[in-house]
C-alpha cells in the first residue's frame, strides 16, 4: 500500500492537558476525537463545547468518531464547527443517506462506522454517499482492548467493494491497533488506522505513529 493515514484516538490521551497532548501527535494524519454519550456505549468522554475549542488549537484535522444515540440530530453541529470527518454509527442513525448528505454539504466529510458484529453488506449501497467507512476492531467504548481477529473478513469484503466503487471511500479501522495488528490490518485492505493505547501509552509519541505507519505500509 502506498499511503495510509494513522489517527491517534486521544481517548487514552490525559484529558486535563489537551493542548500538549495534541502537540505530541503533530505528525500524525489526524487527531481522532472519541464522542461517547453513557447510551450507545457504557461511557463518558466529552461533546461539542470540547471539540470546537480542539479545532481552534489543534495543527491538525480532527476525525470525529461519534459513539452516540441519535446522531441525526446531533452530528451535523460537529461538522459546522470544521471537523475534518465526522462519523456516526449505522446502528445508531435513522437515516443515513440524509445525515451523511447533511454533513457532506456542512463541509466535512461523512464516515459511517459498524460494530464488529455488524455485517457490512446492507451498508455497501451507501459508499458512494460516504468519504470514509469504520469498521470496529474491538466493541466500541473503551481504550485498550484486543483487536478482534475475528473482524478481518469484513475489513477485506469492504476494501474489494470500495476497490470495485472506484476506491474513493477511506476503510478505517479502530480498536486494538498495534505495530503487530496493524500489519494484518493493512494487509486486509484498511488504509486509516486509529490508535489510543499504542500512541499515548508510548514514551515517545511521534516515535509510535511512525512505527506505525511503517509497519502498515511494508
Ligand atoms: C473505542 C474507541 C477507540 C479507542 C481505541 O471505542 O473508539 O478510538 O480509543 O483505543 P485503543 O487503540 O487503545 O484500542
Ligand atoms: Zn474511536
Amino acid at each position: 500500500m502506498s499511503r495510509c493515514c494513522i489517527n491517534p484516538s486521544i481517548l487514552s490521551a490525559d484529558f486535563a492537558n489537551l493542548e500538549a497532548e495534541f502537540a505530541r501527535i503533530a505528525t500524525a494524519d489526524a487527531a481522532h476525537v472519541d464522542v461517547m454519550d453513557n447510551h450507545f456505549v457504557p461511557n463518558l468522554t466529552l461533546g461539542l463545547p470540547v471539540v470546537e475549542r480542539l479545532q481552534e488549537i489543534s495543527s491538525i484535522p480532527l476525525d470525529i468518531h461519534l459513539m452516540i444515540q441519535d446522531p441525526d440530530r446531533w452530528a451535523p453541529a460537529y461538522a459546522e464547527a470544521g471537523c475534518d470527518s465526522v462519523t456516526f454509527h449505522a446502528e445508531a442513525a435513522t437515516a443515513p443517506i440524509r445525515l451523511a448528505r447533511e454533513l457532506r454539504s456542512a463541509g466535512s466529510k461523512a464516515g459511517l462506522a459498524i460494530r464488529p458484529a455488524t455485517a457490512v453488506e446492507p451498508y455497501l449501497d451507501l459508499l458512494p454517499e460516504i468519504d470514509m467507512l469504520l469498521v470496529m476492531t474491538v466493541e466500541p467504548g473503551f481504550g485498550g482492548q484486543k483487536f478482534l481477529d475475528v473482524t478481518l473478513p469484513k475489513i477485506r469484503s469492504a476494501a474489494e467493494a470500495i476497490k470495485a466503487g472506484g476506491g474513493q471511500v477511506a476503510l478505517q479501522v479502530d480498536g486494538g491497533v498495534t505495530e503487530e495488528t496493524i500489519v494484518r490490518a493493512a494487509e486486509a485492505g484498511a488504509d486509516v488506522f486509529v490508535a489510543g493505547s499504542s500512541v499515548y501509552g508510548a514514551s515517545d509519541p511521534a516515535a509510535a505513529i511512525a512505527a506505525l505507519r511503517e509497519a502498515a505500509t511494508t
